[in-house]
């Protein structure tokens, strides 16, 4: 509890006002994360692994953009350094643990970013609605990777849109134009995403499976795994929930 105060306190100065209230739920997912380490570890394990596959394909290797980076439990961050010429980290928030760890291992190629990857606020107010446009005006760039993060772009953007009478349908858009954004970058993409998850009891009795995706095909799969996000005892000790992740 103090080292997640800690986190929270050390993280407001250095976070824009508009995005200060996402810190309360990245230090969540940072106590969450810690909590939960060995049940993460062979998640985290290969969606680093599709990233440095990813990587290595790369014919030329300038810039690298990261979106979701968030804890950067799951992005290969040292391999990419030393891959890269430079690493760009996009997340809504970037927490003082993870600048911390970042300034200690004294990385001089990562610049980090802070913006809202949804595009919802452009969406709502009918302007220009392509979330990840910004990418063209990054230099060199040849691999942009999407990291554990369309799923929780669907989920903040429902959560902003509850009692909107079009929730329905701009959540999926929502979705369909991170998929979009990525089809239509100028350089390689590698897409890593829990597209729907499974409450399971002790008697592994299936109790509800939600789509992650809003219905949105997120496109043919290279990989998949289970993701037990939230194991027994971590919520309740009768069920626990997992993720089905996939690689495009
Ligand atoms: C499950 S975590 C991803 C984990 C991360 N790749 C890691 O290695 O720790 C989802 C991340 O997406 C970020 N996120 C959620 N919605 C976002 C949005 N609309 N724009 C940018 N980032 C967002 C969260 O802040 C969080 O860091």
């Amino acid at each position: 509890m103090i080292l997640e105060a800690l986190n929270y306190a050390a993280t407001w100065p250095l976070t824009s006002a508009g995005h200060r209230p996402f810190i309360r739920s990245s230090v969540n997912l940072w106590a969450r994360a810690n909590r939960c380490r060995a049940a993460w570890a062979e998640h985290e394990r290969r969606t680093k692994a599709a990233i440095v596959s990813a990587a290595d394909a790369c014919r030329q290797r300038r810039t690298v953009v990261v979106l979701g980076s968030g804890l950067l439990r799951d992005v290969p961050v040292s391999a990419l350094s030393r891959l890269f010429d430079t690493v760009v980290l996009v997340d809504l928030v970037h927490l003082a643990s993870v600048r911390s760890w970042l300034a200690i291992k004294r990385f001089r190629n990562i610049r980090l970013i802070e913006r809202d990857l949804s595009g919802l606020d452009a969406l709502l107010a009918a302007q220009p609605f392509e979330p990840l446009s910004f990418l063209r005006q990054v230099p060199y760039l040849d691999l942009v990777v999407s990291s554990n993060l369309l799923s929780q772009i669907g989920i903040g953007a429902a959560r902003k849109l509850e009692g909107h009478a079009d929730a329905e349908v701009l959540v999926p858009q929502v979705i369909a134009a991170h998929l979009e954004g990525l089809a239509h970058v100028p350089a390689a993409t590698c897409l890593v995403t829990d597209v729907g998850y499974t409450v399971i009891d002790r008697n592994n009795q299936t109790h509800e499976t939600v789509n992650l995706m809003h219905g949105i095909d997120p496109g043919p799969v290279r990989d998949s795994w289970d993701w037990p996000v939230i194991p027994f005892g971590e919520e309740s000790r009768d069920y626990k929930i997992v993720h089905r992740v996939i690689v495009r």
